[in-house]
């Protein structure tokens, strides 16, 4: 959804830097790339594509001084098109702006502006914003004062990186509900919509809050709200290293995403004793509703089945984009759970807020200081480090695991909880099945359609796989409660569509494999994950992925989902695909 940096410097040119910064942030976005740089005048290079192909059309030397901002653009307002690209600047081209969320009001502000004379060259939202700084700096204002009044009359969310010519070694940031944080190195100082941006250069970082502003100069930091007041501001140590935030010899960020599981599980694992703690602190509640999207709406769904049958306590499940209009009786004694690896999602934020009027929320969060951590009464971190490839895979391993944690330390369940911690080994011989899962992407990569099945706790697993296909490789996979299909979507087997069968050993077992007999008498492949035992899959199954014999299926989704990511990575890689940026999609989706 856009990524936004900044950064002054002692005594280095900043193009190289910005360039290096934004590269971190291209799984927000990378439909365009752009960089200003401001000495005596401000210059600017920008482009419709990726940072890598635009690297190679410019020159950075044509892009002098010390500070400067740049952007990855997520199209929203306007075709990602060179013109539509940020930075975006005012008539005279002594303002530039880069920003990421959107202006709900940005038609009306632009034709008042038009009307008084400015000439636009985009068609982007953005674009009002260096005008109104424009307009107001005209009547005599500091650029700090314009920016003030310019907030004052936009609608909508933004995190803004600003310079202005006329106000030369100054940037200055902003953010409304869109992420900004603050590095801060050796004399040197940046702005970045996330950590992995900045972790070249400092591992200290504040995390503005909504309608804050924080003026860099050179030499230091000012942060104040949006009444000119000072406001004083925790500098946080960032625990996330360089070497993290890099591909380390794999092809993809997924790949190596995929393969640290087992360390990200076992960094989840290491939160028994807060979670413990969390748990004595808990007040007394008798429904439990989760919020998400996407992935981590599939990791929600394993947490109502669990919640329900360790707890046995009614459990919602809704989506965050659907909170508003369903939000099922929230009252004082609902524990509300949002899950949200970014903590910056929009949908998960504006259900957050609605959630905090009434009842109790607990925010499940991967990264350290984001806006969900900062609002929920609540909070567990995943710990899964950070994740760059836009496909969520380690993260949502992780965030099972907490939910796990928190439901079986809630229900006292000491036996489970054992066998959650052998979980890493377990999740080792799914990765044992690479070799065998590359063989099967060769042969199903031309496929069109997917179906994807499980019952009980393999139905989140199924729609997780399916999400999974469609992201990274554009093949349409439907993931479906396995005795669902007779009610409809069976009119669409044939020996087309092949069906990935998600069967674990437990209660679901036998009534799972009659479904998948059902779609074999239909002419389907079938590609069955289970048991490395099950005979009654092995003599059925046209490609039987098989592991971990005593994996109980109450905890399958954990190692049944590893699989699935990796038929998923290897179709999109056949397909000539790049699976950590797939088309039209971005990591953290900051619009509603
Ligand atoms: C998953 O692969 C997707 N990238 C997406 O569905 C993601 O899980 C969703 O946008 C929610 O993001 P969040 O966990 O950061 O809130």
């Amino acid at each position: 959804m856009c990524g936004i940096v900044g950064c002054i410097l002692k005594d280095k040119e900043s193009a190289p830097v910005l360039l290096e910064c934004v590269k971190k942030l291209e799984y927000r976005g990378y439909d365009s790339v752009g960089i200003a740089t401001s000495d005596k005048e401000i210059r600017i290079k920008k482009d419709q594509g990726k940072i890598d192909d635009f690297r190679k059309k410019i020159d950075l030397n044509e892009l002098p001084g010390k500070m400067g901002i740049a952007h990855v653009r997520w199209a929203t307002h306007g075709l990602p098109t060179k013109e539509n690209a940020h930075p975006h600047t005012d008539c005279n081209n002594r303002i530039a702006v880069v920003h990421n969320g959107i202006i709900e009001n940005f038609k009306d502000l632009r034709s008042e502006l038009e009307d008084s004379g400015h000439k636009f060259s985009s068609d982007t939202d953005t674009e009002i914003i260096p005008h109104l700084i424009e307009s107001y700096m005209a009547e005599g204002k500091s650029l700090e004062e314009a920016i003030r009044f310019a907030t004052r009359k936009i609608k909508g969310s933004y995190a803004l990186a600003i310079m202005s010519l006329d106000e030369p070694g100054i940037i200055i940031g902003v953010r409304k509900e869109s992420p900004l944080i603050v590095g801060i190195g050796e004399d040197e100082y940046f702005l970045a919509s996330d950590v992995p941006a900045v972790l070249n250069h400092t591992d200290k970082a504040i995390y503005l809050d909504n309608r804050e502003m924080v003026i860099l100069d050179g030499n230091k930091v000012t942060i104040k709200d949006l009444d000119g007041e000072i406001i004083s501001k925790k500098i946080h140590t960032i625990d996330w290293t360089e070497d993290m935030a890099k591909k380390q010899g794999y092809n993809h960020f997924m790949l190596k995403e995929i393969h640290e599981q087992p360390d990200a599980v076992k960094n989840t694992l290491r939160e028994e004793s807060e979670i413990r703690e969390l748990v004595k602190k808990l007040p007394n509640f008798n429904k439990v509703c989760f919020v998400a999207c996407g992935t981590s709406y599939h990791a929600s769904l394993v947490g109502k089945y669990l919640f329900e049958s360790i707890l046995e306590m009614p459990t919602d499940v809704i989506l965050a984009s659907e909170f508003e209009y369903s939000s099922g009786g929230l009252d004082e004694n609902t524990l509300v759970i949002l899950i949200s690896q970014s903590g910056e999602t929009a949908d998960t934020l504006k259900a957050l807020k609605i959630a905090n009027k009434k009842s109790e929320t607990l925010a499940i969060v991967n990264v350290i200081g984001s806006s969900a951590t900062r609002e929920a009464k609540h909070v567990i971190y995943t710990r899964a480090g950070p994740e760059i490839g836009v496909a969520a895979t380690k993260t949502y391993v992780s965030q099972l695991t907490s939910i796990y944690l928190l439901a079986l330390l809630l229900g006292g369940n000491e036996d489970h909880l054992k066998t959650l911690k052998k979980m890493p080994d377990y999740m080792e011989q799914s990765l044992k099945k690479e070799d065998q899962i590359k063989e099967i992407a060769k042969r199903y990569k031309n496929t069109w359609d997917f179906f994807f099945i499980g019952r009980g706790f393999s139905f989140p697993t199924a729609m997780e796989g399916a999400l999974k296909l469609k992201e990274i490789t554009y093949i349409h996979g439907e993931g479906y409660a396995a005795g669902e299909l007779k009610h409809g979507p069976l009119a669409l087997i044939d020996d087309d569509v092949p069906v990935v069968a998600v069967i674990p050993p437990g209660h679901s077992h036998d009534k799972t494999l009659s479904n998948m007999e059902e779609v074999k008498s239909r002419k389907a492949r079938i590609i069955a994950l289970g048991a490395d035992n099950d005979e009654d899959i092995i003599s059925e199954a046209h490609e039987f992925i098989g592991f971990a014999p005593d994996i109980d299926e109450m905890l399958s989704p954990i190692p049944y989902v590893i699989p699935l990511q990796l038929l998923a990575y290897y179709i999109s890689v056949e397909r000539n695909i790049d699976p950590d940026k797939p088309k039209n999609l971005a990591k953290c989706v900051t619009v509603e």
